[in-house]
C-alpha cells in the first residue's frame, strides 16, 4: 500500500458478494478508490451499481448473506499501532479496531434516518451515547456537547429538541440530527449515502449547504454518494463513477464532467438537463437496462449498452485502469488501452 500521510481512506480491489440461493450477486466487484484529507469525493452511478454496499463495507456493516470476499479497506487510525503507516485494514481488523473506527474516525449518514436512529430514545440520549462510547466524558459533558452539536447543524432550541424523540421531528430535522450524530466525535471522514434524496428540494439545498459549511469548518473528508450529477458538480472536488460494482472513471469533478472519457460517464451526462440550453431537447436516458445482478456480462461490464462497443474486444477483455489525460484521472475502458501486439 502506497498511501501518503494525506490519505484517510484507500480502497483496493474490494469485492463484496451476496451469496443467495439462486446465485451470487457481485455487488462490489473490484473497487479502487482513495480519499485524501479534506477532500470531497462524489460517488455516482445508476441505482444498484453498488454504492451503498461499498460504503457499508467500509464500516463492516454488511450482514449475511453478504460478505467481503477480497481486497483491502485502509482507514487511518492515527495512533500508528494498528498496521502499516498508522492505517488499519477494515477487511481483516478485529472487533476492537472496527468499533474504534465506526463513529470515531469515520462517521456515516444513511439515506433513511430511521435505520440508524432508535425510535425508543431521545435524540439527546442517542447522540450522548455515541460520544460516551468513544470518549471519556461525563454524562453532563456529553449532554453539553450534544446540545452544541444540534445547534451547529441548525436545529433551533437545541436544549428542548434534545429531549424529543425521532418521530417528533420532520424529515429535514431528522437528517440534521443524523449529521450531528455522525459528527459527534469529530471524524476525519464522513460518508454520506444519498443524504438528501428523501427530502424536498428546498430542504435538500439547506442540508447540502450545511454539509458544505461543516466540511469547510472542520476540514474533514467527505464521501458523498449521490445519483444526482448536479449535486456532485456543486459539492465535490473529485468524482468516482461506478458501474456494476466497479469504478469505471475517476478524477477531478470539473475535468471529468467537462471532458468525460468513459462512454458510461458520457451517457450519464447526456441524461441530465443542461442549464441554459435553449431548445427543449429530449433528455437521453442511458440506453438499455442495468443487467440482472446474477448475470454480469463478460469483458467490459458496460459493453451491452455502449455506443462505442468494439465486437470481439469489449465483450472479451476486462479493461484495466488507464491513467490520463490529466495526472489524477483514470478510466477503465478498452478505447484508451494500447492494443498489445
Ligand atoms: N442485503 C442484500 N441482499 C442481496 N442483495 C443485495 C443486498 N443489498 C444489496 N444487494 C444488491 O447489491 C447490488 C448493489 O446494491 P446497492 O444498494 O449498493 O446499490 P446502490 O448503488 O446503492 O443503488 P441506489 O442508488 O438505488 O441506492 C444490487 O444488485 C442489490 O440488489
Ligand atoms: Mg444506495
Amino acid at each position: 500500500m502506497a498511501a501518503s500521510d494525506e490519505t484517510v481512506l484507500r480502497i483496493e480491489d474490494l469485492h463484496t458478494h451476496f451469496e443467495l440461493d439462486d446465485g451470487v450477486v457481485h455487488a462490489v466487484d473490484g473497487v479502487d478508490l482513495d480519499i485524501r484529507r479534506g477532500e470531497v469525493l462524489a460517488v455516482v452511478g445508476e441505482s444498484g451499481c453498488g454504492k451503498s454496499v461499498m460504503a457499508r463495507s467500509v464500516l463492516r456493516l454488511i450482514d449475511r448473506p453478504g460478505r467481503i470476499t477480497g481486497g483491502h479497506i485502509w482507514v487511518r487510525t492515527g495512533d500508528g499501532t494498528e498496521g502499516t503507516d498508522g492505517m488499519a485494514d477494515m477487511v481483516t481488523a478485529d472487533a476492537r479496531v472496527v468499533r474504534s473506527v465506526r463513529g470515531k474516525r469515520v462517521g456515516m449518514v444513511f439515506q433513511e434516518p430511521m435505520t440508524s436512529m432508535s425510535p425508543m430514545h431521545t435524540l439527546g440520549n442517542q447522540i450522548g451515547e455515541a460520544i460516551m462510547l468513544h470518549e471519556s466524558v461525563t454524562k453532563a459533558e456529553a449532554r453539553e456537547r450534544t446540545v452544541e452539536l444540534l445547534g451547529r447543524v441548525g436545529i433551533s432550541a437545541p436544549e428542548r429538541r434534545a429531549d424529543e424523540y425521532p418521530f417528533q421531528m420532520s424529515g429535514g430535522m431528522l437528517q440534521r440530527a443524523m449529521i450531528a450524530m455522525a459528527l459527534a466525535c469529530g471524524p476525519e471522514l464522513l460518508i454520506a449515502d444519498e443524504p438528501t434524496t428523501a427530502l424536498d428540494v428546498t430542504t435538500q439545498a439547506q442540508i447540502l449547504d450545511l454539509l458544505r459549511s461543516l466540511q469547510q469548518d472542520t476540514g474533514m473528508a467527505v464521501m458523498l454518494i449521490t445519483h444526482d450529477l448536479g449535486v456532485a458538480a456543486q459539492m465535490a472536488d473529485e468524482v468516482a463513477v461506478m458501474y456494476l460494482g466497479s469504478v469505471v472513471e475517476r478524477g477531478p469533478v470539473a475535468e471529468v464532467f467537462r471532458e468525460p472519457r468513459h462512454p458510461y460517464t458520457k451517457a450519464l451526462l447526456r441524461s441530465v438537463p443542461k442549464l441554459g440550453s435553449r431548445s427543449r431537447e429530449r433528455l437521453q436516458p442511458v440506453r438499455g437496462m442495468v443487467p440482472h445482478a446474477y448475470r454480469r456480462p463478460p469483458g467490459c461490464p458496460f459493453h451491452p449498452r455502449c455506443d462505442e462497443f468494439i465486437a470481439g474486444r469489449c465483450d472479451v477483455t476486462v479493461p484495466s485502469p488507464v491513467p490520463g489525460p490529466e495526472p489524477s484521472r483514470v478510466v477503465s475502458c478498452l478505447l484508451y488501452e494500447e492494443v498489445s501486439a
